[in-house]
């Protein structure tokens, strides 16, 4: 996630700049950059890479001033290189800005631009801000700041100082939090409170429509129709390590409640409703390749390889191609099947996986194209992949992988959605299966907002030595991934199992101290996964169900029962992984694990 940092003052910018993207660092970035006005002299200093390095360049060359803005980058337009790093300046030199969040209409815009002789700099989506605050000033920044913000659709946090208005900062938000921190003769802008938390705890928080004019001497907000708009001031009470979590205990609970934003962010700007149609600009596959495709390959590890499972059910229900699934280390070592026709998608959040990136390169030396669903933009996967679907689910920090699967099964989605409509799905199913997508985010709200219910259960289950995650169809990986999370980071044995293969062994575990998590939603198949749990309850097992509905046939028989809301078949998961990932968080923490950082694991597995 991109980080956000504005002094102005009496004090040196520089340092205090710095410190602030240090404290920031945890959001995780990959470039990083600072304007400062000296006078009116603007100064720009960026690197890619960490800190230190634009730490080193500032060194080699100091940026003087008492006011500055900086930036830490989590590409998602462009990779993570020092051209793309912010700030990003007007054409004419004199307007610098940083921005988090994604312009939608940035292409378009950028070709209005060029066309007005504008030339860019970078492949970013910030650096057309700038652009159109140069072609709106006309003597006030905040005005030019406020006309340029008319134009651009999509999300935004951004600071923004200029040469010809030393003194101030104007910084705007819409959809991605920014602040204004309050001192003695001087103040700051932040994206996060950690990041000013050393020189104040008394905080304006802007709200989206937000614009702040910021000097060393006060603040004052307007809308953008530049009417003044009054804010409380607040005190900030947690300590930073707090802040960093944004309140939540751990980084895999926060990332667990972010899902109703990450997977919005994944399918921003590519669910086209009414077509019931998908717009994926990073495929880099013409449309008579992708039509030409007769075999497709999913290879992935750990959590990624579940979703690769739902991907490979979903394009073989909707597209008619074969699909197989395989474990990235075990494909890159035996002698696979690949032909001209066959797309090989690759699925890594981190997109540093060893075996996935080695099982990519093999793929590609047999004359595979190469499709990437990675999260890191500009991963060596990423680069390396022939075309890709970018998740935009921003850095996850907890090993337990959660925001990073539910997007991924939405980005599966979305290219599901796109190739079977290209080839003979029908406009009706592919705006139920759209609709279905764009009423996620509610969903796993409505699921997040009785995450109590969960933990009740963690409270009785947490003493349990071995777990059983039963499912069918869709599920059945759900299943699999809930046993993931669960043995992951609480260490209970834990097996996910198709519920009717019970029955080929795994009943033989089933007593009183056994707990069998089933995902038993409303669907086609609802009846066996029925006949599955008696079994289950003939062998005094315990049984807590993942429903869709009140069941008359579950009544009485389960020993619990948790909810969730109906969708289409193949999205299910999304929604039934949801009180898996908060059963396994809280188990895991009942019985004293290091839910972000468990025992023996590292978030990114990159070697062998
Ligand atoms: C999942 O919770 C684990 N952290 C692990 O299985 C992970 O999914 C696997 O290592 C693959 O990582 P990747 O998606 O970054 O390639």
């Amino acid at each position: 996630m991109c980080g956000i940092v504005g002094y102005v003052g009496a004090r040196t910018a520089t340092p205090i700049l710095i410190e602030g993207l240090k404290r920031l660092e945890y959001r995780g970035y990959d470039s990083a950059g600072v304007a400062t006005l000296d006078g009116d002299q603007l100064a720009i200093r960026r690197a890619s890479g960490k800190i230190g390095r634009l730490e080193a360049a500032l060194a080699a060359a100091p940026a003087a001033g008492s006011q500055g803005i900086a930036h830490t980058r989590w590409a998602t337009h462009g990779p993570p290189t020092e051209r793309n790093a912010h700030p990003h300046l007007s054409q004419d030199g004199t307007i610098a800005v940083v921005h988090n969040g994604i312009i939608e209409n940035a292409p378009l815009l950028r070709q209005e631009l060029q066309a007005r002789g504008y030339v860019f700099q970078s492949d970013t989506d910030t650096e057309v801000l700038a652009h159109l605050i140069e072609v709106a000033y006309a003597g006030r920044l905040e005005a030019a700041v406020i006309e340029a913000l008319w134009q651009v659709e999509g999300t935004y946090g951004i600071a923004v100082v200029s040469s010809r208005e030393p003194g101030t900062i104007v910084a705007a938000r819409k959809g991605s939090p920014l602040l204004v921190g309050l001192g003695q003769g001087e103040h700051f802008v932040a994206s996060d409170a950690s990041a000013i938390l050393s020189h104040t705890r008394d905080v304006v928080y802007l709200d989206d429509g937000d614009v702040a004019v910021v000097t060393r001497d006060g603040y004052r907000v307007v809308d953008l129709e530049a009417s003044q708009r009054d804010k409380d001031v607040s005190r900030i009470d947690w300590d930073v390590q707090q802040i960093e979590r944004g309140g939540y205990p751990h980084f895999m609970l926060k990332e667990i409640f972010e899902q109703p934003a990450t997977v919005q962010n994944t399918m921003r700007g590519r669910l086209i409703l009414e077509e019931g149609f998908t717009k994926l600009g990073g495929l880099n596959i013409p449309k008579d390749d992708l039509l030409a495709v007769d075999n497709i390959i999913i290879t992935a590890c750990g959590t990624s390889w579940h979703s690769a499972l739902i991907g490979e059910m979903m394009i073989e229900e909707l597209c008619r191609i074969p699909v197989e699934v395989e474990y990235a280390s075990e494909f890159r070592y035996r002698n696979p099947i690949v032909t001209p026709r066959t797309l090989c998608i690759v699925i890594s959040q981190s997109g540093e996986t060893a075996d996935t990136l080695a099982a990519m390169r093999e793929a590609k030396r047999r004359g595979a194209r190469t499709l990437g669903l990675v999260n890191v933009v500009g991963s060596t996967i990423a680069r390396e992949d022939d075309g890709g679907i970018y998740l935009h689910a921003g850095p996850e920090i907890g090993v337990a992988s959660t925001k990073a699967f539910t997007s991924q099964v939405v980005a599966l989605a979305l290219f599901t959605l796109k190739l079977a409509r290209l080839r003979d799905l029908s406009v009706e199913r592919g705006r139920q299966i759209a609709q279905a997508l764009a009423d996620l985010p509610a969903q796993i709200q409505s699921i997040l907002d009785r995450a109590d219910e969960v933990e009740a259960l963690a409270e009785e289950f947490k003493r349990a030595s071995n777990f059983l995650y039963l499912g069918r169809g869709y599920n059945f990986p759900a299943a699999l991934e809930g046993a993931l999370k669960l043995k992951e980071i609480s260490y209970i044995h834990a097996e996910g199992y198709p519920a009717a293969e019970m029955k080929h062994g795994p009943i033989a575990l089933i007593d009183e101290l056994m707990p069998v998590v089933c995902l038993a939603p409303h669907d086609a198949v609802f009846d066996k996964v029925v006949s599955n749990v008696q079994e289950v309850k003939a062998r005094k097992g315990r049984v807590i169900a993942i429903t869709t509905r009140d069941e008359p046939a579950l009544r009485g028989v389960v020993d619990h029962e948790f909810r969730i809301p109906e969708t289409v078949d193949l999205l299910t998961p999304v929604l039934a992984s949801i009180p898996l990932q908060l059963l396994a968080y809280h188990i895991a923490v009942k019985r004293g694990c290091n839910v972000d950082q468990p025992r023996n694991l590292a978030k990114s597995v990159t070697v062998e």
